[in-house]
């Protein structure tokens, strides 16, 4: 069937593709995540994403209840296996339990959740995972209480955070997947306590290297500790035996003997994995972003709002995945930095 969009003003270009049940990119790139953004907001301003005086989309921009479910339902039906909740801070939204109610109902197979986990109790970790959640991902830069503060800028404790992580374990989120991004001079001297960590408090600990994304416009290749000088620095403590990655892993994974814990490293900078990516992101007002460093990206919001036919709807997925940028190049002289921080576009 031929799918002729409705007159929309922000589309992607057209692409020699009709939807059909798979998502491919004109790289070749199989697309199976989806990452939804459900607010920008954040009670966070970790220094590598947010400036403290940000300014936020505004409130009728945002997409319904509804329209966030349209959207997992038609990318459900365009391939998409697996679906991470980010914002933002996802549980500053306000229908969070219904959202993961009804896409869990959908079917999706992979359903996850990224969190800084300063909200996050028990009782709404169990609601979750009742609610058909299957892991969640929580944010943590720092085991050291004097330097909490100064990276989220926010007076959240790292006990609570701590807490947060235990309690998404025992109730079986898991695996549970700690990230930290790495910043020269700042918690670079932390590596090995985070793979202590790791192996304590059994859960996938992954080191991050710093990339171009921070509000402030910051970033600087001197500040990325890259992968390498992580992993080297964590052996002189540690023994780390290495685990065989799947082809679409963000992270080179190792495990500890004796301990249920791993530890994986995501050098986004040194040694991109955009070969094998197979992301795309929808922000929390419905700009599709095939790519989180092209500032190339279009906005469903209208064709949902007009209550556009589904066949609509897929082809205009279709097309931004097809018109998807093969990689970032932040490695390489010529790299321009994309306009959107990691909390506007989600994690
Ligand atoms: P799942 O496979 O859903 O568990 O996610 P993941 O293992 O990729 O982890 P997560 O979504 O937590 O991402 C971890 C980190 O990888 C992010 O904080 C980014 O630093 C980096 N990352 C994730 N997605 C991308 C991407 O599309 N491009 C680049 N360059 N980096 C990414
Ligand atoms: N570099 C790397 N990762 C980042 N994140 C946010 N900003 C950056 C950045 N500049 C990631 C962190 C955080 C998740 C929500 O987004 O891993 O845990
Ligand atoms: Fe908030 Fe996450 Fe950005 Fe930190 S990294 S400011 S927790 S969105």
């Amino acid at each position: 069937m031929n799918v002729s969009l409705p007159m929309i003003i922000d589309a992607p270009p057209s692409s020699p593709v009709q939807s059909k049940n798979s998502l491919f990119d004109s790289h070749g790139r199989q697309i199976h995540d989806l990452r939804l953004s459900v607010t920008d907001r954040c009670n966070f301003r970790c220094v590598y994403c947010m400036e403290p005086d940000v300014k936020y989309m505004p409130k009728q921009q945002l997409l319904s209840l509804d329209e966030y479910i349209k959207i997992v339902e038609i990318a459900m039906s365009l391939g998409i296996t697996k679906l991470r909740i980010t914002g933002g801070e996802p549980t500053l939204y306000p229908k969070l339990l219904e959202l993961i109610t009804a896409v869990s109902a959908i079917g999706i197979v992979d359903l996850a959740l990224t969190t800084n986990g300063s909200t996050l109790n028990r009782t709404m970790a169990e609601q979750w995972k009742n609610a058909g959640l299957h892991r969640v991902t929580v944010s943590l830069d720092t085991l050291r209480p004097s330097r909490k503060d100064a990276i989220t800028r926010s007076h959240t404790t790292l006990k609570d955070v701590i807490a947060a992580i235990d309690t998404v374990r025992d109730v079986g989120l898991t695996p549970v997947k700690v990230n930290a991004v790495i910043l020269r001079g700042v918690n670079d001297d932390e590596v090995s306590d985070f793979a202590q960590f790791a192996k304590d408090h059994e859960i996938d600990m992954r080191l991050i290297e710093f990339m171009a994304l921070d509000a402030g416009k910051k970033w600087n290749r001197t500040d990325v500790v890259s992968a390498k000088e992580m992993l080297e620095r964590i052996e002189q403590e540690h023994t780390l035996l290495k685990e065989k990655d799947s082809t679409s892993s963000t992270s080179m994974n190792y495990r500890f003997p004796n301990s249920n814990g791993r530890i994986g490293f995501i050098a986004s900078v040194t040694q991109s994995f955009c070969g094998a990516c197979d992301r795309l992101r929808i922000m929390a007002d419905g700009t599709v972003r095939p790519c989180l460093f092209s500032d190339d990206e279009w906005s469903m919001r209208s064709l949902l709002r007009e209550k556009a036919s589904d066949d609509a709807l897929r082809q205009f997925i279709t097309n931004a995945v097809w018109a998807k940028s093969a990689g970032h190049g932040m490695d390489e002289s010529g790299f321009i930095r994309p306009e959107k921080t990691m909390s506007h576009i989600g994690g």
